[in-house]
């Protein structure tokens, strides 16, 4: 699977991380930067994960800010884009398995370099479920987002 990865100033330490745990995992890492510590802001790369995701570059992304918080705000604003900050590995499985989450959001101040290997390990070896009530719900998802409220 092609994931892509991108990351602001806070999310920049755990980036070299992740990037190395989805390669080892059998999975292409996109590299969308930061690509430095400098300061910069999470919408915008969030808007760059989103952009690979949605023109088919990446299947699955990932997003690291400081706290996971804004990037995955700024992710969800993005149709077709279905963000989830998980800090624990249940989470990172079950959020593919159950509400079809294509955009894992790490915290780099949150959690240390194990633990963000462990959720990432747990997050690309979870598929949807499609199972009929997940589908549902899945579905009445789409369509709070098609309505736009
Ligand atoms: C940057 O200082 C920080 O606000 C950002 O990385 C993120 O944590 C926002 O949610």
């Amino acid at each position: 699977m092609r994931v892509a990865v991108a990351c602001d100033h806070g999310g920049f330490p755990l980036k070299g991380v992740i990037l190395e745990t989805v390669q080892e995992t059998g999975h292409e890492a996109i590299d969308l930067g930061a690509f430095s510590a400098e300061s910069s802001d999470y919408p915008d790369f969030a808007q760059k994960l989103a952009q690979s995701i949605l023109s088919g570059q990446a299947e699955r992304g990932i997003l690291i800010c400081g706290s996971g918080i804004g990037a995955c705000i700024a992710a969800n604003k993005i149709k077709g884009i279905y963000a989830g900050v998980c800090h624990d590995t249940y989470s990172a499985h079950q959020g593919v398995e159950h509400d079809r989450m294509n955009v894992l959001c790490l915290g780099a101040r949150i959690i240390g370099e194990e633990l963000a290997r462990e959720i990432v390990r747990a997050y690309l070896g979870a598929v949807f479920s499609q199972e009929e009530r997940h589908l549902r719900r899945v579905n009445k998802v789409l369509a709070i987002e098609a309505r736009g409220k």
